[in-house]
């Protein structure tokens, strides 16, 4: 294990290249890694690997991992500072993966929350690796040895599988993973669907008016907002339970405007819903048309991004294989690879 108290905390985390980021993404994850690649190692992985588990079609496949990388950099994540790789270009994680299933009960994922949901909405097409999906991902936490993984609340469950495997394989073969831990942010780590404010934000919603996308233009984004589900009430007040729209809208402009949610509640009260959500427009459209536009200029330079990536792989290949070294001769695996 790392010892060394000085030495700077290694971040992981990563998206699956499934489409363009949501603002769930993007407030529960992506905006809180910016800080991270100021003072920490930082790893951000685009996983296909995991982007595979539900039907899918190759050449979409392709498109969206350019996307995800232009999309990161296009919310600040900057590739001198950190290495942004994709998952199935790293040798390792799959090997490692194949270790932790091996100590890892079958139980356990039979229990999981997202495997559960995913294989009710897959229940004709479904498919091992999903039921693995979880091992996978420790081991792509695992792999870099990772301190910290900042996530959106619905990754819990996985950091905390995680963590268990990491404390089952340091018991069995000796001590060699760090136990993550979570970051998981106080707001935006559970932003809910504008048109059914009961389920979390999601690509796959049926109604995409639900869902707004960090590249929608500016009037799309109006639109999706000035539709928004909220109550029979009128007062703009925090309350999850009985508020789950207008509660989701306070969080976003939270998020995005920075103002306590308190603050919100003073400064709207006596307005109507009406001006409050034309104003969690205004948050949403300023934040958000700098990253479009960046967006824009980023994705259309293939052999930048192609660069930015295979530079990525090969310092996080460098780190994986000092890990995975250890993990292959802890194991009991033989080398007899030319050296
Ligand atoms: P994915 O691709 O579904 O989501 C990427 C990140 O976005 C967060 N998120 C949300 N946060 C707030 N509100 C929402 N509605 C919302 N929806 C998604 C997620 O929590 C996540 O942080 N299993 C992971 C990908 C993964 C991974 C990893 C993450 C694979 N290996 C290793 C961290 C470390 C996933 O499906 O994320």
């Amino acid at each position: 294990m790392d010892n060394d108290a000085q030495r700077k905390k290694v971040v992981l985390t990563c998206v699956q290249p499934t489409g363009k980021l949501h603002l769930g993404n993007y407030l529960g994850a992506v905006k809180n890694w910016i800080a991270y690649q100021e003072s920490c190692e930082c790893y951000f992985g685009i996983v296909d690997m995991h982007a595979i588990t539900i039907p899918y079609v190759p050449a979409d496949l392709r498109k969206n991992v350019y996307s995800l990388a232009a999309q990161y950099m296009a919310c600040g994540i900057d590739p001198s500072k950190c290495n942004m790789f994709v998952q199935s270009n790293v040798v390792g994680h799959a090997d490692l993966a194949w270790i932790l299933g091996c100590i890892c009960p079958l139980g356990q994922l039979e229990r999981m929350t997202q495997y559960k949901d995913k294989a009710r909405k897959h229940a004709n097409n479904l498919c091992s690796g999903l039921l693995y999906y979880p091992v996978l991902m420790a081991a792509d936490i695992l792999i870099y040895n990772a301190d910290i993984v900042p996530v959106g609340e619905d990754q819990k469950q996985h950091i905390e599988i995680t963590r268990d495997l990491a404390q089952k394989f340091n018991r069995t073969y000796s001590d060699t993973f760090v136990l993550p831990e979570p970051y998981i942010p106080k707001t935006g780590a559970r932003i809910m669907s504008l048109q059914s404010p009961d389920s979390k934000m999601s690509k796959s919603d049926p109604n995409q008016n639900g869902t707004i996308y960090i590249t929608d233009d500016a009037d799309t984004l109006r639109k999706k907002i000035m539709s928004a589900v909220t109550d029979s009430d009128t007062a703009v007040r925090y309350d999850e339970a009985n508020k789950p729209g207008i509660s989701n809208l306070m969080n976003i402009m939270s998020s995005l405007g920075g103002m306590g949610i308190s603050d919100i509640e003073d400064s709207f009260a006596g307005k109507n819903y009406g001006e409050f959500k034309k104003a969690v427009a205004d948050v949403v459209v300023e934040a958000l048309s700098p990253v479009r536009e960046r967006y824009d200029a980023l994705v259309a330079d293939k052999d930048a991004l192609n660069k930015v990536l295979s530079d990525g792989a090969a310092a996080a290949q460098r780190r994986a294989d000092r890990i995975m070294s250890k993990v292959r001769r802890k194991v009991g695996f033989v080398d007899t690879r030319a050296k």
